[in-house]
């Protein structure tokens, strides 16, 4: 096994490990080097397995070249399987470029709360050309409805639907909102919602409606909370989700299994730090990999059961302040939309459920129901979810 101290990390046994690997999906370099480490320094040498000694090992070989080569097929699944290994804490890197891979609540705590303006910075991906096609975009969308807002208040005529765009064209107009809001907020909001908002929010969606049907009888307690508490009401409106508690604790059990963007979104130091004793290198960049915290078996029990049960009694919220559930990250770089997303995954599932019973196509039973991801930032299901809904009541 290679083992040695590195200048970088003066206050950790540091194993460097030398993995080829051949990616079916990409042509990117195919030597990665890993560097792992672990905070306990006291640990016995031998149980810090690296891929390393596993080459050394007949039979295990394959396993350290298995993960890596899946490493772009489900990321979050091979940094699980390597954090397992070599702790919460691993500095990987991908070509020249450090990773730093954070997989418990405790570790992300520190980067996101303790140290949250030094990793508040994101990496610069090079998007200045979509950015620009898209800026030109936005202004013609933007042109279009101030056009027919002009049209409209000249001769009356046009369509009368009004949307998003129309809506903060009349925020800007009013000129009420007490700061500069003009067509580079209207644009920046319409991309942000555009972007960042809607994939993930279908996504909850998604694999919510999977679990339930996966599980009939959590979506009997759901239902029956749902329909007793709409009373026969169609709609049902924001005071009459505040309690529905079981409600939220589905969406929360969820969010837990199935983060929609499970390694979160990267992060750049912008200097030196110390994070659980060890010197992290400013220009680091970290991923979070919120669906491995969400399954800490040291945290949840059962952790890869749907058990929307376990959320009944605790406070434990997605919002940011309790870092075993992250599913929209912390701190100043957190999701901005996070009361908009679950607002929105709240009132559409309460109002799928309190109006139409569902089930699976016949023939199929819940534990055959197909739960391969797909790849991606944000995961979805592979394969479309399909079910029968019967209008209720009937
Ligand atoms: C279920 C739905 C959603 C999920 C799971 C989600 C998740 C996330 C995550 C993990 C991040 C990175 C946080 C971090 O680095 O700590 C993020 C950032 C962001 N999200 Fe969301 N999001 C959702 C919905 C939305 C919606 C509806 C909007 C807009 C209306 C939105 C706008 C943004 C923006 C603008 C950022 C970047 C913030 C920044 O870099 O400062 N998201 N989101």
């Amino acid at each position: 096994m290679a083992s040695e101290q590195d200048g970088k990390f003066p206050d950790i046994l540091h194993m460097k490990i030398q993995v080829e690997f051949h990616s079916r999906t990409s042509n990117i370099n195919p030597h990665v080097r890993s560097q792992s480490f672990h905070p306990s320094s006291s640990q016995p040498l031998k149980d810090r397995d690296s891929l390393e000694t596993q080459k050394q090992r007949k039979n295990t070989v394959a396993t350290g070249d298995v993960q890596l080569q899946r490493l772009s097929d489900y990321p979050h699944r091979s940094l699980q399987a390597l954090s397992r290994r070599y702790g919460p804490l691993m500095m990987l890197h991908f070509g020249s470029a450090p990773v730093l891979v954070v997989s418990s609540a405790d570790c992300a705590r520190d980067i996101l709360k303790t140290h949250d303006l030094i990793f508040s910075d994101r990496p610069n991906a090079k998007v200045e050309r979509v950015a620009r096609e898209f800026d030109q975009f936005l202004d013609e969308v933007v042109e279009e409805h101030r056009r027919k807002m002009e049209e409209k208040s000249i001769g009356g005529g046009g369509e009368d639907r009004r949307d998003f765009v129309d809506v903060l064209l009349d925020i800007e107009k009013d000129k009420t909102v007490g700061f500069a809001f003009g067509a580079d907020s209207i644009k920046a909001l319409v991309l942000d919602i555009f972007s960042a908002g809607t994939d993930t929010t279908y996504t909850v969606l998604e694999w919510v409606m999977t679990e339930l049907l996966r599980h009939p009888c959590a979506m009997n307690i759901l239902q029956t909370e749902v329909r007793k508490i709409a009373n026969g009401k169609p709609n049902i409106t924001h005071a009459d989700l505040e309690k529905m508690h079981y409600l939220r604790a589905v969406l929360k059990e969820t969010l837990r299994l199935h983060p929609p963007i499970p390694l979160l979104v990267p992060r750049l130091s912008t200097r030196d730090v110390k994070i659980q004793g060890y010197n992290i290198a400013a220009g680091t960049m970290v991923i979070t990999n919120a669906w491995t915290i969400g399954r800490d078996p040291s945290t949840w029990d059962e952790p890869d059961k749907f058990k929307p049960e376990r959320f009944l009694n605790s406070s434990v919220d997605f919002k940011g302040q309790d870092f075993e559930l992250i599913p929209f990250g912390a701190g100043r770089r957190g999701c901005p939309g996070t009361s908009f997303a679950m607002a929105t995954n709240e009132l559409v599932l309460a109002n799928l459920v309190n109006k139409f019973d569902w089930a699976l196509p016949e023939g199929l039973k819940a534990e055959d129901l197909d739960m391969t991801e797909c790849t991606g930032l944000t995961i979805h299901r592979k394969v479309h979810l399909l079910a029968v809904a019967t209008p209720f009541p009937s």
